[in-house]
């Protein structure tokens, strides 16, 4: 993050909004922006009343915009009803949207699917008339651990159609991780595939689901619905698995959406903190799709001849409010892909905008900085060398976007006529938070720029002071949105400590630190707590110690980040064995081995990529572990700060060395 810091000092490039897309915006020009953030601001009530009403179809219409009197517990347009799905799919039937594809999908090996939105809406009103004739209903919650297709997306609207709480499990995800959320979540349902298929192989998801059930602790999952993607084998269990096609074939095509509160949760979706276990951060219904479906308007400037491609996978935060609801509820065309950006090759991505003219491209600056690197050693796949002239808005989301890649970025996929949107949110906040907008802001490469309307978003000490602009301090949200995170599953008290400490009386604590510079554009400097970013996922060093400790061969564990070029940051371990010292080849042996438990026990992306070997680790004469010099230590770095406060100097020396 220091490159993004230094940048702050010397980045003076501005890239004026382009004329054509200012024309016509859904916000154009910085006066209508801060038109509508000055309406928020004068009558927050009326701002959102009025864009919930414009933007949303409810079947019970609200009478009260917020209600406060349970903050942080905040409910939002809590005596209206509405349905989420009908807002994705019925809403368009009666209209050319109907006959328009919602998704093209392109598998792993290339074969095209196109699905309009009236069979969308037939699929997912099968497969909700399925899970009803099984017996399940709304309140009730399903695991989702599927492979990106459109099966996927089905899923999540059938649930939303019936009021059935969805968490989408990712599907790099261990079987551990899914029997964790299955019991934390109470599942009652889990739909999947048999196997998924990424860059030519294909890996199992049903296996993982029958490991997870005999863990235990799950009894209450009644079935399992297989999508069979590959067809590949898999163990049966008569009493509780089904195949998805035998559920929904012969099944009514019309199923009546159920009239839901605003408030009623559409899905719980488990993220990282600063402990061991994941949080369940709770949406709801009402709020997260007007907050989705706004920045599909705002951000992305829906138009109805867009092509949208999210890149993202549905596991995350950002497959669902990108992919699975904000694009159908903005009647967009979008394009899902199930494979990887290098398989067949590293041009994928650029044949895929080519071969569908896509509009608007919605990435990962991890993608970007090992796609720049692979145009580089493979000049014929050069995203130059392909035609991109489709393309108006290309974004970036999930960590932050250097300089450098910015540009190449901006110059090379999106041909110097594209803004390059670096839009910062999180799993918590729904949908976009700080970001430019196409048609109005003025841009500077790696910085987020302004929040949206509505949003008061602050940089504050930690008394909750205000900080003036170029120093650094906590990036925070002063008042509530509509699509906020409602609370932690099952755990509102986790919910208030880790968002609204009461040193800063009230406010939505982001847990990134932010400055703004001279000209008050805000620039994310990254986690202020124990939460590392790789390749834009989100996790917890402590989640990454405790799967190590649980290793017979472990003692105790530090991890840490560490930056790196490709994934943003890196993941290093600091292990102490039970036994002594390994060296040469028994010690990565055992680093070996410790990957691939770290795999197993959380899912590959969480592998250390360094792992050292201590007889100790760097501790306070009170015991606690300074992980500050672990990470200069996993840098590769010498250690300057004064050490006489450790119990065990020396230990630092051991621990540098790498093997
Ligand atoms: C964390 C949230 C947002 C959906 C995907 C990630 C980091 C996210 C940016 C950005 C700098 C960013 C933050 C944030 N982050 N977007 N544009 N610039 N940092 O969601 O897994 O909940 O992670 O990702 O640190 O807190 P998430």
């Amino acid at each position: 993050m220091s490159s993004t810091i230094d940048s702050i000092l010397v980045e003076n490039r501005i890239f004026p909004p382009f004329p054509n897309l200012v024309e016509g915006a859904a916000i154009s020009g910085m006066d209508a922006y801060r038109a509508l953030c000055d309406e928020a601001e004068r009558s927050p009530g009326e701002f959102w009343g009025r864009l919930a009403r414009e933007n949303l179809n409810w079947s019970k219409p609200f009478t009260q915009v917020l209600d406060e009197s349970q903050a942080p517990f905040y409910r939002w347009f809590g005596d209206g009803e509405l349905n989420v799905s009908a807002n994705c799919l019925d809403k368009h039937l009666e209209t050319p949207t109907a006959n328009k594809p919602a998704i093209i999908f392109e598998s792993d090996d290339g074969k095209v699917t196109t699905i309009t939105y009236k069979q969308l809406h037939a699929r997912v009103c099968q497969l909700a008339n399925g899970l009803k004739s099984l017996g399940h209903k709304a309140g009730e919650r399903a695991l989702i651990y599927m492979p990106m297709s459109i099966e996927a997306v089905v899923a999540m609207q059938a649930c939303a159609r019936l009021g059935i709480i969805h968490s989408v499990v990712f599907g790099g995800f261990s079987s551990k991780s899914l029997h964790e959320r299955a019991v934390d979540v109470g599942a009652t349902l889990i739909i999947t595939a048999d196997e998924q298929v990424r860059g030519g192989r294909t890996i199992p998801l049903k296996s993982a689901v029958d490991e997870a059930l005999a863990m235990g602790g799950c009894e209450a999952v009644a079935h399992v619905v297989v999508y069979k993607r590959t067809g590949g084998k898999v163990q049966w269990h008569p009493e509780r698995d089904l195949w998805l096609d035998d559920l929904c074939n012969g099944q009514p095509e019309v199923c009546a959406a159920v009239s839901l509160n605003a408030e009623h949760p559409l899905f719980i979706l488990y993220t990282s903190g600063s402990t061991g276990k994941p949080k369940g951060v709770q949406h709801a219904a009402g709020g997260f799709l007007l907050w989705a479906l706004l920045t599909m308007k705002w951000t992305f400037d829906a138009k109805d001849s867009d092509v949208f491609w999210c890149t993202a996978d549905v596991g995350w935060v950002t497959g669902h409010t990108y992919i699975a609801y904000g694009p159908l509820a903005a009647g967009l065309t979008q394009v899902m892909f199930e494979g990887v950006p290098t398989y067949p090759n590293v041009g994928r991505f650029w044949e895929m905008i080519q071969r569908h003219k896509v509009t608007v491209f919605y990435t990962a600056p991890t993608a970007i900085r090992s796609l720049t690197k692979a145009a580089e050693t493979a000049p014929e796949y050069h995203p130059r060398k392909y035609d991109l002239s489709s393309l108006r808005i290309i974004g970036s989301v999930g960590e932050p976007i250097n300089p450098e890649a910015w540009m190449w970025y901006y110059t090379n996929v999106g041909g110097e006529r594209c803004p390059v949107l670096d839009t910062w949110w999180q799993t918590e906040t729904g949908a976009h938070m700080l970001t430019p907008l196409p048609g109005a802001t003025p841009l500077k490469p790696g910085s987020c720029t302004f929040p949206l309307p509505g949003i008061d978003a602050a940089v504050v000490d930690e008394a909750g002071g205000p900080v003036e602009n170029s120093k650094g301090g906590f990036l925070v949200i002063r008042r509530p949105w509509p699509g906020m995170i409602r609370t932690i599953w099952g755990d509102p008290e986790r919910f208030k400590k880790s968002y609204f400490p009461p040193e800063l009386k009230g406010v939505y604590l982001a847990g990134d630190g932010a400055q703004r510079d001279a000209d008050g554009y805000f620039w994310i400097m990254g986690r202020i707590d124990d939460v590392l970013n790789v390749s834009g996922h989100r996790l917890g060093t402590m989640e990454v110690e405790s799967a190590l400790v649980s290793h017979e061969l472990v003692a105790e564990a530090a991890v840490v980040g560490r930056p790196d070029g490709t994934t943003g940051e890196a993941v290093v371990a600091f292990v102490v064995l039970k036994r002594a010292l390994p060296e040469g080849s028994e010690a990565d042996d055992i680093a070996k081995q410790l990957r691939d438990w770290v795999a197993k026990e959380i899912g590959p992306i969480a592998k250390p990529k360094d792992i050292r070997f201590g007889e100790n680790l760097p501790k306070t004469r009170s015991g606690k572990i300074m992980r500050r010099l672990l990470r200069v230590v996993a840098q590769g770095e010498t250690v300057t700060q004064d050490v006489s406060t450790l119990e065990n100097p020396a230990i630092l020396g051991q621990l540098s060395q790498a093997h």
